[in-house]
């Protein structure tokens, strides 16, 4: 079983370079990184300020101390906050800060959180069902797979993980947790392989990756908060503002495109009309037409990132 301590913690940046380009870092501007995690692009947005101050946002109290640690040098710049990131605004607030000149977001979870066994976020290593970002917080994997209806089961399966077979995996959890609780993840495992035809857990994936991640999303509340999050931080933009958005699934990449295209409209109008009427005004301008990439260099050093995607507005 692999060590949770601060100390510990390990994560391979995603799109590092490419987002802090993106960002446009002024030295004495006030950022926020709503995803700490270990730290590697809040040290790089740190590196560059001189009198400016950064807000690092993670619900995971040890994701903080771990980054407190890496990020010791810099302290003087840095504000560390344990809370989820769609309380952005009232902590924002709380400093006395109206305008932020740069956010990054870099969604889900980190390889740390992911090779914690005793997290119970991999369907890699035998653990206790949990999953919680927030350890403190009250809702856990366990509670979803044992209390949740059948219904909300398929619903969660199907639209966080996009997960085909939902309806089996559903149904056999139920079937199995009337006999006796589903207490760890390697049971959860077992009775995702036991719903899904031979065929279709050949190659590719994990049987249980799609209905681990939508489990994972529905314990922390993950599409829930991003439009919340996004909206407020787009709001805070100072004028030249950047905000650097990191996606992981397709789902939440939808979310950002589309809270970035509303954003991005400027008067709705018809042409007709000789005033407008409708009162939208452009809040932001989009600066990645098209998604950027991970590198072939940086899919080879790290497969993990293979699924990411940076949105810049
Ligand atoms: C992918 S990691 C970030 C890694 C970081 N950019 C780095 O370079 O080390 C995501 C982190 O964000 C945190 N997180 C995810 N969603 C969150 C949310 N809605 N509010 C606060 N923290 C969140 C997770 O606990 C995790 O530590």
């Amino acid at each position: 079983m692999k060590n949770t301590s601060a100390a510990d913690f390990s994560h391979y940046s995603v799109l590092l370079e490419e987002t802090v380009k993106a960002l446009n870092v002024i030295p004495d501007g006030s950022y926020c990184d709503l995803t700490l995690g270990g730290g590697g692009h809040s040290e790089r947005i740190a590196k560059e300020l001189t009198s400016g101050r950064l807000i690092c946002f993670d619900a995971d109290a040890t994701a903080i101390e771990a980054s407190k640690i890496r990020l010791e040098k810099y302290k003087d710049k840095i504000t560390f906050v344990h809370s989820f990131n769609d309380k952005v605004d009232a902590a924002l607030d709380q400093l006395g800060i109206e305008r932020i000149n740069g956010a990054v977001a870099d969604l889900g979870v980190s390889s740390f959180q992911l090779d914690c066994t005793e997290r119970g976020f991999s369907y890699m290593n035998d653990a206790k069902l949990d999953m919680r970002f927030d350890t403190t917080a009250e809702l856990s994997a366990y509670d979803v797979v044992n209390y949740k209806s059948e219904e909300e089961l398929k619903r969660i399966i199907y639209i966080y993980g996009e997960e085909n077979f939902a309806p089996q995996i559903a149904r056999n959890i139920c079937r199995a947790r009337a006999d006796k609780p589903i207490e760890t993840t390697f049971q959860l495992v077992d009775i995702i392989k036991a719903s899904m035809p031979a065929k279709a857990k050949q190659g590719g994936h994990h049987p249980a990756k799609r209905t681990f991640q939508a489990i994972r999303i529905a314990v922390n509340g993950e599409l829930d908060n991003l439009p919340v999050m996004l909206e407020k931080v787009i709001d805070r933009l100072a004028s030249g503002g950047r905000f650097a958005v990191i996606t992981f699934h397709s789902l939440e990449d939808r979310i950002v495109k589309n809270v970035f295209a509303e954003a991005a409209k400027g008067c709705t109008c018809p042409p007709s009309f000789p005033i407008c009427v409708c009162g939208h005004r452009e809040k932001v301008r989009i600066i990645t037409k098209k998604p950027i990439l991970p590198s072939e260099t940086e899919l080879e050093e790290n497969p993990r990132s293979r699924s990411a995607k940076l949105r810049v507005c």
